[in-house]
């Protein structure tokens, strides 16, 4: 029934202190003294002022590796910028469960992200139309296009036009552009095109421009994780694990039945898709923006993972990315799978203006824009089988208590050397308060 399973490199990382774990990546050649030297000094002031306006500090955000994570047979460290406490941990865990299954299987499409020009006021909407589909390679070719991005296999694609016609403002015609944007996120590329095009399509036209720029809704850069999670991996002392699978399945359902639930459920997943974005200098932002309308796509919002139980390897769809492996366990299996549009660049100014993007990129195989997008759905996908695991099972304060105690400990004055071991104590005796940390921590100086 047990599947020969290979210690993950990382195991027992979350067991020793910073400078420990940043040996053990040394020693694992995933990092050297230059990147442990970035991570020691973080963003610079100098840098920080040139990122943005008005800068007088910097705001460091706690920068965390999540273990265990075989995605498409590839060991990895994911690294993951993020403030809230146990997400790191649930997607290390998540991602250790999910490996007597096979780990994480991955797929996404090529970096074609859209935009639009906005014209109103066209006096004969049919005839710009037909203008424009005749001009479309003529107007492709007047967008200056950066050498760096043909060389990457990047450019423009398409011109197309949609006519809306009915809106506040009476008709739009949207003139889209689609551009393969290669490894960058692909804003400025967009955004450069769709600004060149705008006085031709006005004139071709003759409408007004209202507005140029890209749709972060990128529905054709879609990123999927499938994972697979035997019975066994998910039980726990307490609960049996097909018991464990179908109450998923069933939590699955209330997020695909009603928005208010499918919101809490979208925001774990993005809880472990953000995190792998800003520690690689992404647009966060950008991210909760297409998964949230993706997630409305239907016309109604819905969870963005679907959780099946099959009964075996055999019963997945036909267009599963998870198959069976020789020595696969037998069923019934937990199968989820996730699909969000996902923007995610490793090339380009904005992406490479963080001196820790190199290093994280590099503790992840340095991969290209697609790899990043997929692993990072692979991540959001085990945040929501963790988030989805606590809930039907112990539920989610049980995970929370032992860190937000640290918190708790922290923010008395407890020194970050002590505050694990106050917490501990803490959440013993079942008493989390600035006047229990303070006690603890006298009686411990004591
Ligand atoms: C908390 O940051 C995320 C969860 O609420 C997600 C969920 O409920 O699925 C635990």
């Amino acid at each position: 029934m047990t599947v020969p399973e290979t210690p993950a490199p990382l195991s027992g990382l979350h067991r020793l202190d910073p400078a420990a774990r940043l040996d053990l990546l040394q020693q694992q050649r995933r990092l050297d003294e230059r990147d442990r030297a970035v991570l020691d000094a973080g963003l610079s002031l100098p840098e920080a002022d040139a990122m943005s306006e008005n800068v007088v500090g910097r705001y460091a955000l706690p920068y965390g590796i999540a273990t265990n994570f075989l995605v498409d047979g590839e060991e990895l460290a994911v690294p993951m910028a993020v403030e809230e406490p146990s997400v790191v941990a649930a997607a290390s865990k998540a991602a250790k469960l999910a490996r007597p299954g096979g780990g994480f299987r991955t797929e996404a499409t090529p970096n074609l992200m859209g935009g639009h020009i906005q014209l109103v006021d066209v006096p004969d909407i049919a005839a710009a139309q037909r203008a424009l589909a005749a001009a479309e390679r003529e107007l492709l070719a007047h967008i200056p296009i950066r050498g760096s991005l043909l060389a990457r296999g990047g450019g423009p694609r398409s011109l197309t036009t949609r006519h809306i016609p009915h809106s506040e403002a009476g008709p739009i015609l949207l003139v889209e552009l689609t551009m393969d944007v290669a490894d960058a996120m692909g804003a400025n590329i967009v955004n450069t095109a769709l600004e060149a095009l705008a006085p031709l399509v006005a004139e071709l036209t003759g409408g007004a421009v209202v507005l140029s720029i890209l749709s972060n809704l990128c529905v054709q850069r879609l990123a999927t994780a499938e994972v697979l999670y035997t019975w066994n991996a998910l039980a726990d002392s307490r609960t049996e694990g097909r018991h464990l699978q179908r109450r998923i399945v069933q939590a699955d359902a209330l997020a695909q039945a009603d928005p208010h639930r499918a919101a809490t459920h979208n925001k774990g997943i993005l809880n472990g898709v953000e995190a792998v974005a800003m520690a690689t200098g992404n647009d966060c932002r950008a991210v909760a923006a297409a998964a949230h309308a993706w997630a409305a796509g239907e016309g109604r919002y819905r969870g963005l993972t679907r959780w099946t139980v099959v009964p075996g390897a055999d019963a997945l769809p036909q267009d599963s990315l998870v198959r069976a492996r020789d020595g696969e366990p037998s069923g019934p299996l937990l199968h989820g799978r996730l699909t969000l549009p996902l923007a995610l660049g490793v090339a380009g100014h904005s992406t490479r203006a963080h001196p820790l993007v190199p290093v994280s990129l590099k503790l992840l195989g340095n991969p290209d824009a697609r790899r990043l997008a997929r692993i990072a759905a692979a991540v959001g996908l085990a945040q929501n089988l963790a988030a989805l695991l606590a809930l039907v099972g112990t539920g989610i304060q049980a995970g929370h208590m032992r860190l937000h105690a640290r918190q708790v400990a922290l923010a008395a004055g407890v020194p970050a050397g002590q505050a694990a071991r106050v917490a501990a104590e803490m959440v013993a005796s079942r008493r989390i308060s600035t006047e229990a940390a303070l006690s603890l921590h006298s009686s411990l100086a004591a």
